[in-house]
């Protein structure tokens, strides 16, 4: 029987009111292209710099009860010389890790999907990132939206590895983020993103009771019911009627949080919909919070630009960000709220 108490205790705090999650866990050509972008050259130390900046932000412990991190980060250190899971354990925010390896070719099928990899030895990496500290972990599937696609194999094989995932996690001790991410590529509308949802997230929890992953010591992390990038974006009310009409169909009362991805939503649009849910009608028997990265980021990317000097300004862009999505946590929101740093 494995002991539950510490996983339970990680719930609690990954589901503490007001506070939400940060995902700083991107792999190195996801970051490298985000920092390109701003011009900002991504080296190790750039990397180590902007990373240890975000968890030595004073005062966003209020707002951001833990960070997910990419191995690397797992091995670097503050400027002052902490390792970095212990400075972010010092300031009261859990430390995470995202242990998939990625995505590669699902062969068969016939429309180029893709499947997650990153099963292999994962019990033994888990025991070293537990040694420092790492208390919860995250994998991500991708689901394309498209002619035919997400095809039924890819429904099927992404959903066995996602719950082999979480099983392999609990069976340690630490609790698994499960991240179905439908993508936001196409010009598909809300409503046939909530039925991709819906149909992805029948068989995550169907693999999921198979390989007998508790629910109650869980988080999901879905996307959101959002329209493709080529089309108008729906409004926040739309978007959380159709995003809580698929989770209601399919995510069971016992999971105790369901935390976002932004999945390319604007900053403020992520924040909207986000505080939508929570002022929608009808039955939430979860947290409904965020694990957002570039609705987070993106603004403390831009304040920062590389230069150690706006380190100040990013960490304000970065709590002030925080903010928001706490009051969107708990449908105190208003856009009016923007403006005020
Ligand atoms: P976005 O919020 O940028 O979608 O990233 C969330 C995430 O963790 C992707 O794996």
């Amino acid at each position: 029987m494995t002991d539950t108490s510490v996983m339970e205790d990680t719930v609690r705090w990954l589901t503490a009111p007001g506070k939400g999650l940060l995902a700083a866990d991107e792999s190195q050509p996801t970051i490298e292209k985000r920092l390109n972008a701003r011009g900002i050259e991504c080296t190790e130390d750039n990397r180590r710099f902007y990373r240890s900046l975000l968890v030595t932000t004073p005062g966003v412990a209020d707002y951001i009860a833990g960070i997910i991190f990419h191995d690397e980060t797992m091995h670097q250190s503050t400027d002052d010389g902490e390792p970095i899971p212990e400075a972010c354990s010092a300031r009261g925010i859990v430390p995470g890790i995202k242990v998939d390896r990625g995505t590669t070719e699902l062969p068969g099928s016939p429309f180029d999907e893709k499947i997650t990899q990153g099963l292999d030895g994962l019990a033994d990496r888990l025991v070293g990132y537990r040694q420092q500290g790492a208390r919860f972990t995250k994998w991500r599937n991708v689901y394309e939206i498209g002619r035919g696609t997400p095809s039924a194999q890819a429904i099927e094989a992404n959903a066995e590895v996602l719950a082999r995932y979480a099983a392999i996690v609990q069976s340690v001790g630490m609790v698994p983020i499960v991240e179905p991410e439908v993508l936001k590529d196409g010009d598909h509308g809300v409503e046939r993103a909530c039925e991709v949802n819906e149909v992805v997230l029948l068989a995550v929890f169907n693999a999921l009771y198979r390989h007998k992953v508790i629910p109650e010591l869980m988080v999901l992390k879905p996307s959101m019911a959002v329209a493709g990038k080529q089309i108008a974006a729906a409004t926040p009310e739309t978007v959380a009627a159709y995003t809580l009409r698929s989770l209601r169909r399919t995510v069971p009362a016992a999971v105790p949080a369901i935390h976002f991805l932004s999945g390319g939503q604007t900053p403020s649009e992520a924040t909207a919909n986000l505080n939508a849910m929570n002022n929608a009608p009808g039955p939430r028997p979860w947290t409904i919070g965020f694990s957002y990265s570039r609705a987070i980021q993106d603004p403390v990317q831009e304040a920062w630009g590389g230069h150690t000097q706006n380190r100040e300004i990013a960490q304000q862009a970065f709590v002030h960000r925080a903010r928001l999505n706490s009051a969107a946590r708990d449908g105190r929101y208003s856009p009016d709220m923007e403006e005020t740093a």
